[in-house]
C-alpha cells in the first residue's frame, strides 16, 4: 500500500517541543501560564491585532464573540452558509436564530447582493441582525470592502470566520483583522495547529476583556469563588499554546507551499477544460489552506469519480462543505440567494472538490495525483 496523502495534516516545524519542554521544566501544565500569553502576543505581532484570546478551539472563539456582542435569545445572526457547521452552531448555542447568505463565484464567499437581500427584508419585517458572521473559504478573504459597506450602513458588527483563513490578507490587512471580532483555529488540518485550539482577536478592549472573563468560568474579582453570570472553560492550556509558538514560526513557510501546490494543480490543469479552480482574487493574497476546484456542468467525470480514484491509491480528498441551508439541522431556518433560482454555495457543493493540499506532499507525490487526475478526464 502506498504511504496514505493527506488532504491538509499536523507539520510540525520543529521547535514546538522547545515551548514544551519549558512548559514541564516550569510546572507550567496548568491551564495559562507564559506560553499562553507568548503565543497571544505573537498572535498578535504576525496579525496585527491589538488583542488576542486564545482558547481551547474555534467553535469556542466564534461562541465568545457571539457573546461579546451580547447576542441572546431570540437575536437573528446573518451567516455565510457555505462553510462548516462550527461557524453556525454556536448561534444555537445562544439561543438565536441563524439567516444564512449565499456565496458568489468570485470568491465562494459571502454575496453582497445576498447580504442586502437579507438586509431588505429584516428591515421590512423588523428582525435586524445582531451580528453578521462572514466567513474567509478555503484560505482566501471575503470581499470585506463590499460586505462591510453595507454591514457599516445599518451599524451592525461583523464577526470574521477565519479560521481557515490565518496569514491571508485583503488589501494588505490581515484576515480575522477587518471586523470588529475575527477567529482562527488551530484544528489539526488548519495550516498551523496545537492539536486542537482557537484564538479570538479585535481591537476593542472591551470585547478582550470579556472573552476572558466568560472563557474563564466568569470568576469575578474576589477572593474566593464568586459568580453574577454563566461561565465557560474555554481558555487555552500552556502545554497547548508552546505547539502555537513553535507552528507560528513555520507559518509562512506553509503558505509557500500551499501556494505552491495550488500553481502545481493550475498548471496541472490548463488543458483540461473541465476543470476549474477557486478564483483567486486579486484584492489580497490568500493562504491557500486547501486547493479547491469544480467540474463543469455536464462534465462525463463527476467529483465523487475523483475522490474514488484518488481514494483507490490511498490519497484523500473532500467535497465542498454543504451549505448550511441545505442542512437538516439548518434547513428551517432563511436564506437568502444571490440568484433567481438555485443558490451559488448549492452548486459549488455539488460540482466542488478540496484536492490534497497537505503540506508534506513532495514532487513525486504531486505528480503522481496529477497523473491520476488526467487520466480521468482523458478516458
Ligand atoms: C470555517 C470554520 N469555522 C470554524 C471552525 C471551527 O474550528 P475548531 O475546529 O477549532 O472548533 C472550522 C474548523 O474546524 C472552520 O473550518
Amino acid at each position: 500500500m502506498r504511504k496514505r496523502v493527506y488532504l491538509s495534516s499536523p507539520h510540525m516545524g520543529g521547535e514546538e517541543l522547545k515551548y514544551i519542554n519549558e512548559a514541564f521544566d516550569t510546572n507550567w501544565i496548568a491551564p495559562l501560564g507564559p506560553n499562553v500569553s507568548g503565543f497571544e502576543n505573537e498572535m498578535c505581532e504576525y496579525t496585527g491585532s491589538k488583542y488576542a484570546t486564545a482558547t481551547v478551539s474555534g467553535t469556542s472563539a466564534i461562541h465568545l464573540a457571539l457573546k461579546c456582542l451580547e447576542v441572546g435569545e431570540g437575536d437573528v445572526v446573518f451567516c455565510s452558509s457555505l462553510t462548516f457547521s462550527a461557524t453556525a452552531n454556536p448561534i444555537i448555542y445562544q439561543g438565536a436564530e441563524p439567516v444564512f447568505i449565499d456565496s458568489n463565484y468570485e470568491t465562494w464567499n459571502m454575496c453582497h447582493i445576498a447580504l442586502q437581500k437579507a438586509f431588505d427584508d429584516a428591515l421590512e419585517n423588523n428582525t435586524m441582525p445582531k451580528a453578521v458572521v462572514i466567513v474567509n473559504l478555503y484560505g482566501q478573504s471575503a470581499d470585506y470592502d463590499k460586505l462591510k459597506a453595507i454591514c457599516d450602513k445599518y451599524n451592525v458588527p461583523i464577526i470574521e470566520d477565519a479560521a481557515e483563513s490565518l496569514g491571508a490578507t485583503y488589501k494588505g490587512k490581515q484576515t480575522g483583522t477587518i471586523g470588529e471580532i475575527g477567529i482562527y483555529s488551530f484544528n489539526g488540518n488548519k495550516i498551523i495547529t496545537t492539536s486542537g485550539g482557537g484564538m479570538m482577536v479585535s481591537n476593542i478592549e472591551e470585547y478582550t476583556k470579556k472573552a476572558l472573563f466568560l472563557a474563564t468560568q466568569s470568576r469575578e474579582a474576589e477572593r474566593h469563588y464568586e459568580h453574577k453570570e454563566l461561565g465557560f472553560n474555554y481558555r487555552m492550556s500552556n502545554v497547548v499554546a508552546g505547539i502555537g509558538r513553535g507552528q507560528l514560526k513555520v507559518l509562512d513557510d506553509r503558505i509557500s507551499k500551499k501556494k505552491e501546490i495550488y500553481e502545481a494543480y493550475k498548471e496541472g490543469f490548463k488543458d483540461i477544460e473541465d476543470i476549474e479552480m477557486m478564483n483567486i482574487c486579486d484584492f489580497g493574497e490568500p493562504n491557500y489552506w486547501l486547493s479547491a476546484c469544480t467540474i463543469k456542468e455536464g462534465s462525463k467525470v463527476k467529483p465523487l469519480d475523483i475522490m474514488l480514484a484518488l481514494e483507490k491509491e490511498n490519497i484523500e480528498s473532500r467535497p465542498v462543505w454543504k451549505p448550511m441551508h441545505m442542512q437538516p439541522f439548518f434547513k428551517d431556518y432563511k436564506f437568502f440567494s444571490s440568484l433567481e433560482e438555485g443558490s451559488v454555495s448549492e452548486d459549488l457543493f455539488n460540482r466542488g472538490i478540496c484536492l490534497p493540499s497537505d503540506t508534506k506532499i513532495d514532487k513525486k507525490d504531486m505528480n503522481h495525483i496529477l497523473q491520476i487526475l488526467k487520466k480521468i478526464f482523458i478516458i
